[in-house]
């Protein structure tokens, strides 16, 4: 390197505000739903970004993106970064974006100071790290670590019943094969996500940077209720099997489970909840809950999940309601490498940056890429710790602090011999 690689944070601003402009919502809402044609469009212009940055580009049957700047020795696995830009209804603009608008620019800073990398840096933009088309987050980077079969991704169904083979064809990646997601082993030697913390410590603390040593266990439920549906005058209520009632029922075991589990990590959330019919003189036949519960400790969130599902069983006989429930998903968490996390502490040290080392209470495209080679994060903060809602915020010199951390890290991992 001829000089330290300088951020330029107007630049990756700008580019900032443009991306979150690209937006099925009226600022400052950010909503991209993945496949909706602002995700597309979101695809496109950060293409276009990689493309005029002198990176390559490849995507693969699942819309996943690879944006590589090539190393000058091939045969050498190459280090990745990424994370996502689809953004679940009433985001923001940081979540995801910050990784992968900031591993562009921190390419861009690399090459700018003369760097030239012995083993490829690849940018991976994934697909649908958020949950909301098909109920099951980290689409993308599962399916490249294998934890995801191909029958269980022919049998993702969005709201409408559009599978996932029929949204991936409409969106263009028809012409690849979803047998050849799936990455070698050893195809990285790394992975390195940055991303806002989506939580308060390190604001509370003043600390600008955080690293991550292990990622929570996620889980998701889905619960479908049918009761019976009637006029809502003339059904007395002895007679009434309503679903909304028993699914407010089981939203509040969610949160009882959640609280007395014993780990004060334990959080429980019911964050969908539809009905049917929706009219204000109709009892609700029908109700729809995906309930989402997470922990550092898997054997309490195990523990907790089991009540939860033992509570629709209760609930629903105790209302004569039938109930379907399925599991969506229930993850191991991430332990992060290290070596890894120990590089990262280095790079802060030497430019003099505080760092924490933490948990992430956030599900990122990280816990699977742990799976596939040794990864970790770079957490910025975020002010109030608010994140998936549009008042989410990082400030410009956060920001610009994580990407000179990543690029640093990326420097030193693309010249690590092993
Ligand atoms: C990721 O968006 C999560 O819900 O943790
Ligand atoms: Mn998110
Ligand atoms: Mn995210």
């Amino acid at each position: 390197m001829n000089s330290e690689p300088h951020v330029d944070i107007d630049a990756l601003q700008r580019e900032l505000d443009q991306l979150a402009s690209i937006s099925e919502s009226p600022p400052p809402v950010v909503t991209r739903v993945l496949f909706s044609a602002a995700d597309l469009k979101a695809r496109e212009y950060v293409k276009g970004l990689c493309r005029e940055a002198g990176l390559t580009l490849r995507e693969d049957a699942v819309g996943n993106t690879f944006a590589r700047w090539a190393g000058q020795e091939p045969a050498l696995p190459p280090v990745a970064t990424g994370s996502h830009i689809d953004a679940i209804p009433n985001a923001g603009r940081y979540d995801g974006v910050v990784g992968v608008l900031g591993a562009i620019e921190a390419m861009r800073a690399l090459k700018r100071a003369g760097f030239e990398p012995r083993r490829a840096i690849e940018l991976i933009i994934f697909t649908a790290e958020e949950p909301t088309r098909f109920g099951l987050g980290c689409v993308g980077s599962r399916m490249l670590a294998g934890s995801l079969s191909l029958e269980k991704a022919a049998a993702l169904r969005d709201e409408q019943g559009k599978s996932l083979e029929e949204l991936r064809r409409a969106a263009g990646f028809g012409e690849h094969d979803l047998r050849q997601v799936r990455l070698a082993p050893d195809c990285y030697a790394a992975f390195v996500e940055l991303h806002i913390e989506q939580g308060p410590v390190l604001e509370r603390e003043g600390v600008p940077i955080g690293v991550v040593e292990k990622i929570a266990a996620p889980s998701t439920l889905r619960v479908q209720l049918t009761g019976v549906g009637g006029h809502a005058g003339g059904m007395l209520m002895p007679e009434r099997h309503d679903a909304l009632l028993a699914g407010a029922e089981i939203a509040l075991a969610v949160e009882q489970a959640a609280i007395t589990s014993g780990s004060a990590d334990t959080v429980g959330t019911t964050g969908v909840f539809r009905i049917e019919p929706g009219a204000v003189n109709s009892v609700p036949c029908r109700a729809w809950l995906e309930i989402d519960l997470r922990d550092t400790q898997v054997s309490t969130r195990d523990a907790a999940l089991n009540r939860i599902e033992n509570s629709v069983v209760q609930v629903c006989q105790k209302r004569g309601v039938s109930f379907q429930l399925e599991r969506l998903n229930v993850d191991a968490p991430a332990i992060c490498d290290p070596r890894l996390v120990q590089t990262i502490a280095g790079v802060c040290g030497e430019l003099k940056v505080p760092v924490n080392r933490m948990v992430s209470r956030a599900y990122h495209d990280t816990l699977f890429m742990a799976q596939v080679c040794p990864a970790t994060m770079i957490f910025i903060p975020c002010r109030g710790g608010v994140s998936h809602r549009p008042d989410e915020y990082s400030s410009p010199e956060q920001i610009r602090q994580g990407v000179e951390v990543l690029a640093l890290t990326l420097a030193r991992l693309a010249q690590a011999k092993v």
